[in-house]
C-alpha cells in the first residue's frame, strides 16, 4: 500500500473489561451502548473502531458467540460538546472509568447485536481498541487551513461521521483559543471558521441516526432518504454534488475542501466516482465483516490499486484501514458489492471478486439496492 492510504499509521490499541454506562434503544432498529474507558476515550481518533465480544461477562458464554463484532467510535466524553451529553455521569453507578467513557451505535441485526442490546447498565464487556486508521482529522482541522469538511454518512455509516463533526468542531476551537488565548465553545462563530458540513442518508426517517448530534456539533446537516420521508428525496450524492461544485466554483486560490465517507459499499463508491470527477479528495471508511481484527485471519480483504504487502492485489481494511485514501481502492466495475458479496442477478463479480489468498471468500452483510445495510448478515456455526 503507497503511504498515503495509511492516514494515520500510529496507534494504541488495548484489550480493556470496561463498563456499561448506558444502553439504550435508538429509534425501531439501532442501538446505542456508553462504555466507560479512560485508554480507549482518550486515545480514539474519528473513523477507528473498536472490536467488542457481543457476551456480557457476566453470562458465562465466553465462547459463544466466538467472534467480535466491529463498531465505529461514535463519540467520546471528550469529544462530545456538553449539551449533548446526558446522564450517565450523574447516575450513582460507582464504576472506575466512569468519568471518560465512548460511545457505540449499531443497528441490531444478527446474532451479535442483538446480544449487545441486551447490555445493561453496570455490566461489563470485552473490548480491543481502539483499531485502525482513522480519518486523519488533525492536520485538517486547523482555522488558518479553513479546509471545508465535508462528512457522507449512510446508515451505520453515521456514526463516525459524527465523532469526526466533533472532532473537528473541537480541535479547531482549541486552535482558536491557543491563538487567541480564550477558550471558544465549538460552537462558538469563529469556531465555524472551519466549516463542517454532513450529508445523511437513509432508506426512510425510520431509518435516519445522527441528525441531531451533528448538528449538535455545529454541522451544517442535508439529509436525502430514498421514499423522500424526510429530507430531499433520492441519494445523498446529490446535495453532495451539488455542494462540491458550488465550493469548486469559488474564487481561485480558495482551499480545496476534503470528503470523508462512510456507509454501504455502493454509497462510498458512488462518493468515491464522483470525488475523482470533481477532483476533490475523499478518505473512505470501509466496513467488512472483520473476523479477527487484528490482521492475522484475512477475513476482511478489499482490492485495492496500490497493494500493501504481499497479499497480491488485496488489503486487510483491519490493519490498513478502515480508512483509506478512496484512490487507493478498486471499486471494480459490478454496482453493488465488494468481493464476499453475492452479485446480484444480472451483475457481474467485481475484478477483484476472486478469492482472496489465504482464505476462501469471505461473508459480508447484505446490502440493500439503495446501499444501506440490511441487517441480514451470516451466522456463525
Ligand atoms: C470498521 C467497522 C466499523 C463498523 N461500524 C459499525 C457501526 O458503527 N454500527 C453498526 O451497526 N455496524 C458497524 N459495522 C458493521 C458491524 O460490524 C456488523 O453490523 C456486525 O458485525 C453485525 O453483527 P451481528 O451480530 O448483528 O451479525 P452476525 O451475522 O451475527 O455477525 C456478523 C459478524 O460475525 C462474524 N462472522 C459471522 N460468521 C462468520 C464466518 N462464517 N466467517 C467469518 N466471520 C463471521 C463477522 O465478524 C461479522 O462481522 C462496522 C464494521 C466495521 C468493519
Ligand atoms: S479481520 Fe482478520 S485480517 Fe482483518
Amino acid at each position: 500500500m503507497s503511504q498515503e492510504a495509511c492516514l494515520s499509521p500510529t496507534r494504541i490499541s488495548t484489550r480493556t473489561i470496561v463498563p456499561v454506562l448506558e444502553s439504550v434503544g435508538v429509534g425501531s432498529s439501532f442501538h446505542k451502548l456508553r462504555l466507560g474507558g479512560t485508554a480507549i476515550a482518550r486515545a480514539a481518533r474519528p473513523g477507528q473502531f473498536v472490536h467488542v465480544l457481543p457476551h456480557i461477562l457476566r453470562s458465562g458464554a465466553l465462547h459463544d458467540p466466538l467472534l467480535r463484532r466491529a463498531f465505529s467510535i461514535m463519540a467520546t466524553s471528550s469529544s462530545t460538546p456538553t449539551t449533548a451529553r446526558s446522564t450517565a455521569a450523574s447516575s450513582s453507578l460507582k464504576i472506575v472509568d466512569e468519568e471518560e467513557w465512548f460511545e457505540i451505535l449499531f443497528r441490531v441485526g444478527g446474532r451479535g447485536t442483538t446480544l449487545l442490546a441486551q447490555a445493561r447498565a453496570g455490566e461489563e464487556l470485552d473490548v480491543l481498541g481502539p483499531l485502525g486508521n482513522g480519518f486523519g482529522l488533525e492536520a485538517v482541522a486547523q482555522p488558518q487551513a479553513q479546509r471545508p469538511l465535508l462528512l457522507v454518512g449512510g446508515g451505520v455509516g453515521v456514526p463516525p461521521m459524527i465523532f469526526a463533526a466533533q472532532f473537528a468542531a473541537q480541535t479547531a476551537a482549541l486552535r482558536l483559543a491557543d491563538v487567541s488565548r480564550e477558550t471558544l465553545a465549538p460552537q462558538h462563530p469563529q469556531a465555524q471558521e472551519f466549516a463542517v458540513e454532513a450529508f445523511v442518508g437513509a432508506r426512510c426517517a425510520a431509518e435516519l441516526v445522527g441528525v441531531t448530534a451533528l448538528r449538535l456539533a455545529g454541522a451544517r446537516v442535508s439529509v436525502a432518504t430514498d421514499d423522500g420521508s424526510v429530507g430531499q428525496r433520492g441519494l445523498v450524492t446529490a446535495p453532495l454534488l451539488q455542494r462540491l461544485r458550488e465550493l469548486k466554483g469559488r474564487a481561485s486560490g480558495a482551499v480545496e475542501p476534503l470528503v470523508c465517507t462512510c456507509g454501504p459499499w455502493p454509497m462510498l463508491k458512488a462518493v468515491a466516482q464522483l470525488c475523482a470527477e470533481q477532483d476533490v479528495e475523499c478518505r473512505v471508511s470501509l466496513e467488512e465483516n472483520m473476523p479477527c481484527g487484528v490482521g492475522v485471519c484475512n477475513g476482511c480483504v478489499v482490492p485495492l490499486l496500490n497493494t500493501p504487502d504481499d497479499y497480491g492485489r488485496y488489503g486487510r481494511i483491519c490493519v490498513h484501514g478502515p480508512v483509506l485514501d478512496a484512490r487507493t481502492v478498486d471499486w471494480g466495475d459490478a454496482q453493488a458489492s465488494p468481493p464476499g458479496v453475492a452479485s446480484p442477478p444480472g451483475v457481474a463479480s467485481p475484478p477483484g471478486g476472486a478469492s482472496p489468498p489465504g482464505g476462501a471468500q469471505h461473508p459480508t452483510p447484505e446490502h440493500s439496492p439503495n446501499g444501506s445495510w440490511t441487517g441480514a448478515m451470516h451466522s456463525e456455526k
